[in-house]
C-alpha cells in the first residue's frame, strides 16, 4: 500500500484527480470504477476543471459505479445516479453509453448484478477503482461481516452506515435499508485501487485497513492483499496509524 498524506481536502482532491488524469492519458480506453459520497466530490470538481481547461477528455473513458440504493429513482437527488450526473457526468464529454451504474430499481436485482459483472468483464476489467471508506471500514456497501468472496449483489445497510448517510435525507426512515453493490471480490479484481479518506471519524477504520488483521469484520483490511493500492488521506484520518 502506498500512503500519501495530505494537508487538507483540497490537496487530497487535487492529487486524486492527477492520478485519474494520468490513467486517462496513459490508457487508450480506460475503465474507471467510481464512488459517491463526500470523499470524491472535490476530486470530481478538479476533473471538471481539467476538462474545461482542455487538459483532459473522457471521450474514450468507460465508468462503473460501485453501488446504488435500492428503490430510489434516478431523479431522486439522493440516488447515486443523480449524484454522479450532477457532480461529474453532466459537465464532461463522457459518452452516456460508456457510463454504467447499478439499477437499484431493477425488477430482478439478481439478474442486474450478473449483468453488471458481465459488463465489467466485457469492458476488460477496471483499470482504476476509486473508493471511499465507511466509519465502520466498509468499502462500496460491503458492510462488516461481508464475505471477501462476495461479488456484486444486494446487501442490507447497517445502522452505522444509515446514520452516517442520514445527513443527506430528512429523516432516518427515509434512508434506504438496502443497496446493490460491487462485491469485495469484484473490487479486488480491479487492476489498481485509489482510496480517499478524510477526517478524524475515519481514523479507526483507516488504522484497521492499514495495520489490522485482514478480517471480514473490517472489509477495507482486504486491501492489504491487493497488489496496487494508493491511499490518499489527511493527517486526521491517519492519526491512529
Ligand atoms: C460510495 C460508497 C461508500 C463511501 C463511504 C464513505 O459509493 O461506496 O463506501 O465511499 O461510505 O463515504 P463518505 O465519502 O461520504 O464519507
Amino acid at each position: 500500500m502506498e500512503i500519501i498524506q495530505v494537508k487538507d481536502y483540497q490537496e487530497m482532491s487535487k492529487k486524486a484527480s492527477e492520478i485519474i488524469e494520468g490513467k486517462i492519458n496513459l490508457i487508450d480506453k480506460p475503465v474507471l470504477g467510481l464512488a459517491t459520497g463526500s470523499s470524491p466530490e472535490g476530486m470530481y470538481e478538479c476533473l471538471i476543471d481539467k476538462y474545461k481547461k482542455g487538459e483532459i477528455s473522457f471521450q474514450n473513458t468507460t465508468t462503473f459505479n460501485l453501488d446504488e440504493y435500492i428503490d430510489l429513482s434516478k431523479d431522486n437527488s439522493n440516488s447515486y445516479y443523480y449524484y454522479m450526473h450532477d457532480k461529474l457526468f453532466n459537465h464532461i464529454d463522457i459518452k452516456s453509453i460508456n457510463v454504467h451504474l447499478l439499477k437499484g430499481m431493477a425488477r430482478d436485482l439478481r439478474e442486474e448484478a450478473l449483468r453488471y459483472e458481465r459488463m465489467i468483464r466485457d469492458a476488460g476489467g477496471i483499470d482504476l477503482q476509486v473508493l471511499g471508506i465507511g466509519v465502520n471500514g466498509h468499502i462500496g456497501f460491503n458492510e462488516p461481516g461481508t464475505k471477501f468472496t462476495n461479488r456484486t449483489g444486494v446487501v442490507e445497510l447497517n445502522e452505522l452506515t444509515r446514520q452516517a448517510n442520514l445527513r443527506h435525507f430528512q429523516s432516518l426512515d427515509q434512508v434506504p435499508t438496502h443497496a446493490i453493490t460491487m462485491g469485495i471480490e469484484t473490487i479486488m479484481d480491479s487492476k489498481e485501487i485509489l482510496l480517499l479518506a478524510f477526517g478524524k471519524e475515519k481514523s479507526r477504520a483507516v488504522k484497521g485497513m492499514i495495520h489490522g488483521d485482514v478480517d471480514e469484520h473490517l472489509p477495507a483490511s482486504v486491501l492489504q492483499k491487493h497488489q496496487k493500492v494508493t491511499i490518499i488521506a489527511d493527517e486526521a484520518a491517519l492519526s491512529n496509524v
